[in-house]
């Protein structure tokens, strides 16, 4: 693919990169299970570390294991260009969300050191540690540390479902610094872009080739205890009960409910995960313990969903006679992406003839928290009827390579 600068991507080179990458799995493929910390993740680190070291860029890893290919620039001291995303997948997960960001990042940093380009300031790849809340409930662990947004103690003290703290997990993978010193110094970046698939179906329905994100939704998550009465499925009454699981049925409704009821199409509401205690076919649930995504990109909007989803909680724990404890994780105010960026990235395309579209970003991403400590902006291309967060996730190389050339062309113009 050509360009203002004769940058030339290698889409057959990436693509097939995509899909080594996909086999470092801890499912079988087509499925992608990379959670972090795990030892697919540290395989996938490993190779991408390879990787970068190839593309001649210099590597270090800071003490939560965020990952950092530098090209270094002409101007001594300059303020750093960067782009990235993450490598970990939540279970049952597909191969481009967080790839796409990574892989094209360093193709699109081949693509310019192959065009003979020499940035004035460094140019950065950025690989963040658990993007994914899978492991340690909530996301962007690494992000959310370079940008001081979460505190070295609390994301120390997270545990895992083992028990297992943050830190003990960290040692135990060899990353032995100070949580303290991930925080990045406040004049680090000029700028920060992160290439993404779109995870939602707008850019295919409208056929526009590139989304460039002005916004980013506020997520907010919890931890929903519901704690009943067990007992025997024979022995006792239905008139008896306190059955959780019955409980936590409804509170899954009305959050749903609750959500719909706002009308607005930004306003979104999961329950994801759903444990049951004892589990038995001849026992009544006596606990039960589900987990709260809630976003959207009004943040007074968001808050007063989590208010109504309380609200519901404590009637539906009055009528059955059961207990409901929730336990808010993270609840964050949106981001507006910044104007350097998106100016940016507008040039690139009009200067390729892409069309593009101004979006908002309803799924939350590293730039979320980045946008706190650097001018940041997303750059979205298409996936397949908007499929992620499942294994046929797909994003057409012809795409990625598209999105990477702009990518290519903003990292150009930002860095020199
Ligand atoms: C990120 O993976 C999200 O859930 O938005
Ligand atoms: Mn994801
Ligand atoms: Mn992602």
């Amino acid at each position: 693919m050509a360009c203002t600068m004769n940058l030339h991507i290698d889409q057959q080179r990436l693509q097939s990169e995509i899909d080594e990458l996909a086999q470092i799995s801890e499912a079988e493929p087509p499925v992608v299970t990379r959670v972090v910390f795990s030892e697919a993740d540290l395989r996938a680190r490993a190779w991408i570390t390879a990787k970068c070291r190839e593309a001649q860029l210099s590597v270090r890893t800071d003490a939560v294991g965020n990952t950092f290919a530098r090209w270094q620039g002409t101007l001594p001291n300059a303020a750093v260009v960067g782009t990235g995303s993450h490598l970990d997948a939540i279970p049952n997960a597909g191969k481009y969300d967080g790839v796409v960001g990574v892989l094209g990042g360093l193709e699109a940093i081949r693509a310019l050191e192959r065009a003979a380009f020499r940035p004035a300031h460094p140019i950065e790849l950025l690989i963040f540690t658990s993007e994914e809340p899978t492991r340690f409930g909530v996301g962007c662990l690494g992000s959310r540390l370079l940008s001081g947004t979460l505190s070295p103690a609390s994301a120390a003290r997270l545990t895992d479902a083992s028990g297992a703290t943050l830190e003990t997990v960290l040692r135990s993978r060899g990353f032995t610094g100070e949580l303290a010193s991930v925080l990045l110094p406040a004049d680090h970046h000029k700028a920060f872009v992160e290439l993404h698939i779109e995870q939602g179906r707008l850019l295919e329905q409208q056929k526009i080739p590139l989304g460039i994100v002005q916004k980013i939704a506020a997520p907010a998550s919890a931890k929903i205890l519901v704690e009943g009465s067990g007992g025997h499925a024979g022995g006792v009454l239905m008139s008896e009960r306190r059955d959780a699981l019955c409980a936590a049925s409804e509170l899954i409704l009305a959050v749903e409910s609750a959500a719909r009821s706002g009308k607005a199409p930004d306003t979104v509401a999961t329950v994801g995960i759903c444990e049951v205690f004892p589990g038995a076919v001849n026992s009544i649930p006596s606990c039960v313990r589900l987990s709260l995504d809630v976003r959207d990109t009004e943040l007074a909007r968001r808050d007063s969903l989590i208010e109504q989803i309380a609200q519901a909680a404590e009637a539906i724990a009055a009528k059955r006679q059961v207990a409901i404890r929730t336990d808010l994780l993270n609840a964050d105010a949106p981001a507006d992406c910044a104007p350097l960026v998106i100016q940016a990235l507008s040039d690139s395309c009009r200067a390729h003839h892409l069309p593009f579209l101004p979006m908002v970003s309803r799924a939350y991403h590293d730039s979320l928290f980045m946008s706190r400590v650097a001018p940041t902006a997303m750059l979205f291309i298409p996936c397949h009827n908007g499929y992620s967060h499942r294994p046929d996730e797909y994003a057409a190389p012809e795409d990625i390579a598209r999105g990477v050339l702009i990518l290519a062309e903003t990292l150009a113009r930002l860095a020199s």
